[in-house]
């Protein structure tokens, strides 16, 4: 499984104890179900908790892919790893306010993820949407995968995004349009969901 292989690239740098945990995640191949911890791996430096959204193609489109959050100190790490895209586009990339990918063309997500009131704007805006996680740049054979941490995203309180979607759009995200970037339709949804959810103690 692709996104599983470079998720373990990309976290391959970060130490042994996130490897020990993400051994545990891996494990669960692609249940839904909650891990429990290896207790030998326990350390302060260990993802605890875990979340993804696995996006579906909305109707006419075939993008997919998988979005998962990783706590950290600092805020929740995001990768990406998607595919199906244009040919080296860029493609707005939020989390919306409904954890429901049930209508064609993705409306039932809602609008941008807001919980503290604030205006559309790039991620590295000093105010901006909860959900304002910019573009996904793809390539010239339409893969696309980020990471970054951002430390507006939370597992707790009003700016959890446990429950609600991701959706990449058609379009480029301008980080100036009100209230969503103007970046078109939505060509891919999915809920975000656990998948480890073991709180720090
Ligand atoms: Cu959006
Ligand atoms: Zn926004």
């Amino acid at each position: 499984m692709k996104h599983t292989n470079i998720f373990r690239n990309r976290l391959f740098a970060k130490g042994a104890a996130v490897l020990a945990a993400l051994g545990v995640l891996l494990s669960a191949g692609c249940s839904n179900q909650v891990v429990e911890p290896d207790p030998d791996a326990a350390s302060s430096t260990e993802p605890l908790r875990i979340a993804e959204a696995r996006l579906s193609p909305t109707q006419g489109n075939n993008v997919e892919g998988v979005v998962t959050f990783v706590e950290e100190a600092d805020g929740i790490r995001v990768f990406a790893d998607i595919r199906n895209l244009s040919t080296s586009g860029r493609h707005g990339f939020h989390v919306h306010e409904n954890g429901d990918c049930s209508a064609p063309d993705g409306t039932s997500a809602g609008g941008h993820f807001n919980p503290t009131n604030e205006p559309h704007a790039g991620p590295m805006a000093d105010k901006r949407h909860v959900g304002d996680l910019g573009n996904l740049d793809s390539t010239d054979t339409g893969d696309a995968t980020l990471e970054r941490v951002d430390e507006y995203l939370s597992f707790d309180g009003e700016k959890s995004i446990i429950g609600k979607a991701v959706i990449i759009h058609a379009g480029a995200d301008d980080f100036e349009s009100q209230p969503s970037g103007a970046a078109g339709p939505r060509i891919a949804c999915g809920v975000i969901e656990w998948v480890q959810q073991n709180a720090p103690q």
